[in-house]
């Protein structure tokens, strides 16, 4: 069913916590990776664990940064871009330097992302706002509206947009990133609408609560982690998700078996959405 041999994986936020594990998933299943993210040197530190990465042959040298010759003979399944998913010419290069080397892409994977510092909106910068919205939400729409001519060329393929459970409801002092997410299932379903004919599907995951840096590391000077503070224990599966279990659902969501669902919502939360389990008094 997982066999992503030819295919081309573009995949921004590539060195998170999802993103890396993301990597090694299509990598392990046969697919070209393009490794795309600001971070470059980490990004060339997980290309190097993957055998056939390119990492060890260009070290400190990214894709997106050679002439298209160079970047032809690359060797190896795995390709480091440059990406800052704010820049619409940031993602022209990484795109195009990906096309060099492998050609069309076949999926897109619309991983990057940040959280606000907690506060109420009423407390929120403006700075802070824009900042949210430019990377979850602009970022997914100029990943769509770069790469799908390059889905076109290949004949069609898949995109997926990263949106959360918070995009089911309210979650004070988050409102930038709940926004942000509740916008990309707007995003998601009118872009599957647009791109049907094109044989290319568009659908979102809504993962729960996911042990990645985002939920681990503070997100702001002096802030505690979310994982201080949230406690999975009321609700039906009581941990928090590894990221190679949001993997698989890509795989699956990527894979012909998949073949009969575009615009739809992927939710992979141990339940947090039904709310706490009954207590045991009741
Ligand atoms: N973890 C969860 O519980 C959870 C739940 C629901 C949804 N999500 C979503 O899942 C996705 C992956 O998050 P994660 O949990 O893996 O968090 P993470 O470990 O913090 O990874 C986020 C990635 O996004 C990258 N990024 C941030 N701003 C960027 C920009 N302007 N351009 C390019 N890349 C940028 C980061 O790169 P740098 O290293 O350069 O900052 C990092 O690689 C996000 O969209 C997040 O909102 C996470």
């Amino acid at each position: 069913m997982n066999d992503f041999t030819g295919q081309t994986v573009f995949i921004s936020g590539a060195t998170g916590g999802m993103g890396a594990a993301h990597v090694r998933a299509y990598y392990e299943h046969g697919a070209n990776v393009i490794i795309a993210a600001r971070d470059v040197d980490a990004a060339h530190k997980l290309a190097a664990d993957l055998p056939g990465g390119l990492a060890a042959d260009l070290p400190g040298r990214v894709a997106a940064d050679l002439p298209g010759r160079l970047a032809a003979e690359l060797p190896g399944r795995t390709m480091v871009v440059r990406l800052d998913v704010t820049g619409e010419a940031s993602w022209q290069n990484a795109v195009a330097a990906a096309e060099t080397r492998f050609g069309p892409i076949s999926i897109l994977v619309n991983n990057a992302g940040v959280q606000n510092p907690a506060a109420p909106i009423e407390h929120t910068d403006r700075e802070v706002w824009d900042r949210v919205l430019d990377v979850n939400l602009t970022g997914s729409y100029l990943g769509i509206k770069t790469v799908v001519p390059s889905l076109r060329r290949g004949g069609g393929g898949s995109i997926v947009n990263v949106a959360s459970t918070t995009a089911h409801g309210g979650t004070a002092f988050f409102g930038p990133y709940v926004a942000s997410k509740w916008a990309i299932r707007g995003l998601t379903r009118t872009a599957a609408l647009e791109l049907a004919r094109d044989d290319i599907r568009v659908n979102s995951i809504h993962p729960g609560v996911v042990a990645t840096p985002l939920i681990t590391e503070p997100n702001a000077p002096g802030e505690p982690p979310i994982s201080d503070f949230y406690d999975p224990g009321p609700y039906a599966i009581p941990r928090l998700a590894d990221p190679e279990e949001l993997s698989r659902l890509l795989l699956f969501i990527t894979s012909p078996a998949a073949a009969f669902a575009t615009g739809s919502e992927f939710v992979l939360d141990g339940g947090l959405l039904l709310g706490p389990v009954p207590s045991p008094a009741l």
